[in-house]
């Protein structure tokens, strides 16, 4: 059976005292309460604390993600940050491909394979997301717009590599605005996804790889959505940020 994962994803929001003390919170309440769950869980906060984050996760089975790295090794770039600065404090997992990224930072996909290069070559594990606009889905495009964005990227690597992925689905038209996607909706796209890793890399993989869903989850449709076959949990943005909320989905 597939782990399930799931992933709360801070984008800009949290500070330093936010980021502390809801990990140590967290972290209290699990053990104080006895809470059993069969997920694995990754914190991705912002650059300036993955190294406090890191530290007080110690010991612990949770994990940190960065949310960003830049595509390239090193040099003149002001302001951004290398697969091998975040190597150097511990970290082992990075979230690329996000359609915020995409869309603010003009992400396209001949930079995110790059990124996916040099996140492999330092050994970090890769949240890749993946996903369709409202006007697409409209549309009816949404298998073809996940399969170019695929194609694109992931599938540019070879078998030994894509042992380090998760992939999110994330349809844009869900995130952060409360339009979950049905469970049949994101079902049915999970599963396409993972026809499409069973074509390029056999079932072994396909059997293998984590594919969450992100898009508006809260507490009340995550059972839902994390009982479908194909869905393996969930990259989770506002729901995320109040922890009894993220512990219920934790729990679902
Ligand atoms: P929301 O859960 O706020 O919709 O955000 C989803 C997301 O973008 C996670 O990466």
């Amino acid at each position: 059976m597939r782990k399930k994962v799931v992933i709360a994803n801070w984008k800009m929001n949290y500070d330093f005292y936010e980021t502390t003390s809801f990990i140590r919170n967290f972290l209290n309440v699990i053990s104080e309460r006895n809470i059993n769950h069969d997920k694995e869980i990754i914190l991705a906060p912002s650059f300036p604390f993955l190294h406090i984050s890191n530290q007080i996760l110690q010991g612990t089975t949770l994990n940190v993600a960065a949310q960003n790295i830049h595509q390239k090794e090193k040099g003149s770039y002001t302001g951004e940050v290398s697969a091998l600065m975040l190597k150097s404090i511990g970290i082992q997992k990075v979230i690329l491909g996000h359609s915020e990224r995409r869309e603010f930072c003009f992400e396209k996909n001949n930079i995110l394979l790059e990124k996916i290069k040099i996140a492999l070559k330092y050994d970090l594990n890769i949240i890749f997301c993946v996903g369709e606009s409202f006007i697409e889905r409209n549309d009816n495009k949404q298998f073809e717009i996940v399969k170019n964005q695929l194609k694109k990227t992931v599938f540019h690597c070879s078998l030994d590599e894509i042992k380090s992925f998760y992939i999110a689905y994330e349809p844009i038209w869900a995130i952060g605005t409360g339009k979950t996607a049905t469970f049949e909706q994101a079902q049915t796209m999970h599963e396409f996804i993972r026809i499409l890793f069973l074509e390029k890399y056999g079932e072994n993989i396909s059997n293998k790889i984590s594919i969450l869903y992100g898009g508006s989850i809260n507490d009340t449709n995550a059972r839902d959505l994390f009982s479908q076959k194909d869905i393996d949990g969930g990259l989770i943005g506002n729901s995320s940020l109040k922890l009894e909320k993220f512990l219920k989905i934790v729990q679902s």
